[in-house]
């Protein structure tokens, strides 16, 4: 905890350095950390900044919590809302729609045009007399503090239906539920439901938040053509809204499958979407550079490189020699597999590639590759070649093993492959359970 707060200290304090004045900041985290975190805003950004600590209902449902047993089940996330005084806000944009229960709940007369409430169409009393208010209209004049509204306003309202007289001849007002501008938004957030398991909008990022959420806090906060920087932005939700809303977008994440996974969602959903990824590798030296800093980035780049349809959550627990998986049409012999291992060391060796073989052999895969960031030795590629050719292929000759060099990748020699079918939702799934591994 100590680690994570102390790492969020150092980017707080940059991203308070590169926050407009009238700009906001939101922290969406969990109850375990939000207590320290609000300490650190508060030193970052000052007590006075402090607006809000936001209660999102996350899950309706928590009793599948592990501790449900010892304790309540966690079913809230905290959002943490600072900005200063000059920060943009515009609650009028940020109110609830009114459910179905609602309305029949606030609206429980009807009429031929629909459900309506009684209101007050005459001032009280006690709000003063208004002689410019006091008219007659159809028969009724009303007291000293007149009508709540002027005479056109009255016709108007009444040619819509909505002017009621009571038994005793007394006007009143039919308020409808389509002109209800609904609740302000106030910091318990139950109405944004979480992703479940079945939402379409779900990518399979195991943080992933609804478009809903950060519509909200994109709304509230900013107008088209600002600027939203979210510095942890995973699949991307807080981009899709910003890009849905019209304003200008900065997302900055250390996993590149995190990226490869945004601008499939943007591509998709908005296929005019203009931006620039920085920080992929295009050059050996970059891909050099990513290997040293992060070997499972730099793993997980090369397999992707590659074609690998496959990601792994736990990278750093369980390695059993496969970065990647490449899955394929093998004609009348079902979905062939092929298992991508990188290396991303200055050293590589024979025992490498048998390893390899012998992984394949293992998994009863029907094809490895070796992406290897410096040229494999004499004995790798020989060793590679003596493991001959599929022996049940829909696709002509295909080697069983090969080595292919970074360098290679980036020039797009890729190595001698089936062609590969466009990921199928449905198939990622059930082989999710059959490896662990999620599939992008
Ligand atoms: C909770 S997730 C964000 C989920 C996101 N709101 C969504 O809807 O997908 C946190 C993200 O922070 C990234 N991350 C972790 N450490 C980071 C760092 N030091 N800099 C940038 N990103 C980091 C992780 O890779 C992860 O994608």
């Amino acid at each position: 905890m100590m680690a994570y707060i102390v790492m969020m200290a150092a980017r707080l304090i940059e991203l308070r350095r590169v926050l407009k004045p009238n700009g906001s900041l939101y922290l969406h985290c969990d109850p375990t950390a939000s207590h320290y975190l609000k300490l650190v805003l508060d030193a970052v950004f000052g007590h006075s900044s402090y607006k809000n600590e936001i209660v999102w209902l996350r899950s309706k449902n928590p009793k599948g919590s592990q501790h449900a047993s010892t304790r309540f089940g966690s079913a809230t996330d905290a959002i943490l809302f600072y900005g200063s005084g000059d920060a943009a806000f515009n609650p009028d944009l940020i109110r609830t729609k009114l459910t179905a229960e609602q309305v029949t709940e606030k609206y429980p007369s009807g009429d031929e045009i629909g459900p309506f409430a009684d209101g007050p169409i005459l001032r009280s009393e006690s709000m003063g007399a208004r002689p410019n208010l006091v008219y007659p209209y159809k028969g009724f004049t009303p007291g000293p503090a007149g009508w709540r509204m002027e005479k056109p306003l009255l016709e108007a309202l009444d040619k819509k239906g909505n002017l009621a007289w009571t038994r005793t001849g007394a006007p009143r007002r039919k308020l409808r539920p389509e002109d209800d501008r609904g609740d302000p938004v106030g910091s318990f957030w139950g109405d944004i439901p979480p992703l479940n398991s079945q939402a379409r909008e779900r990518l399979g990022y195991p943080t992933q938040k609804p478009v809903a959420l950060l519509d909200r806090i994109i709304q509230a906060s900013s107008k088209p053509g600002d600027v939203i920087l979210d510095p942890f932005c995973g699949c991307g939700t807080s981009l899709e809204s910003a890009e849905k809303n019209g304003r200008r977008w900065i997302g900055i994440d250390v996993a590149h499958y995190a990226m490869t996974l945004i601008e499939g969602r943007l591509k998709a959903k908005y296929p005019s979407v203009d931006y620039s990824v920085y920080g992929r590798p295009t050059d050996l030296a970059g891909a050099r550079e990513l290997a040293r800093r992060d070997k499972y980035q730099f793993q997980w780049w090369a397999a992707w490189r590659l074609g690998s349809q496959t990601y792994r959550e736990d990278k750093k627990g369980a390695d059993r020699g496969i970065d990647g998986n490449i899955y394929f049409h093998n004609g009348p012999y079902g979905v062939g597999r092929i298992i991508v291992s990188v290396k991303g060391g200055e050293n590589v060796g024979v025992q490498m590639v048998r390893d390899l073989r012998g992984v394949i052999e293992r998994e009863d895969a029907e094809m490895g590759i070796m992406v290897t960031l410096v040229d494999p030795t004499t004995p790798m590629t020989a060793e590679a070649s003596s493991a001959g050719f599929l022996r049940k292929s829909a696709h002509g000759r295909l080697p069983r093993l090969q080595i292919v060099t970074v360098e290679d990748l980036l020039a797009g020699l890729l190595p001698k492959m089936p062609p590969l079918p466009q990921p199928a939702r449905k198939q990622q799934s059930a082989r999710k359970q059959k490896d662990g591994d999620q599939i992008e």
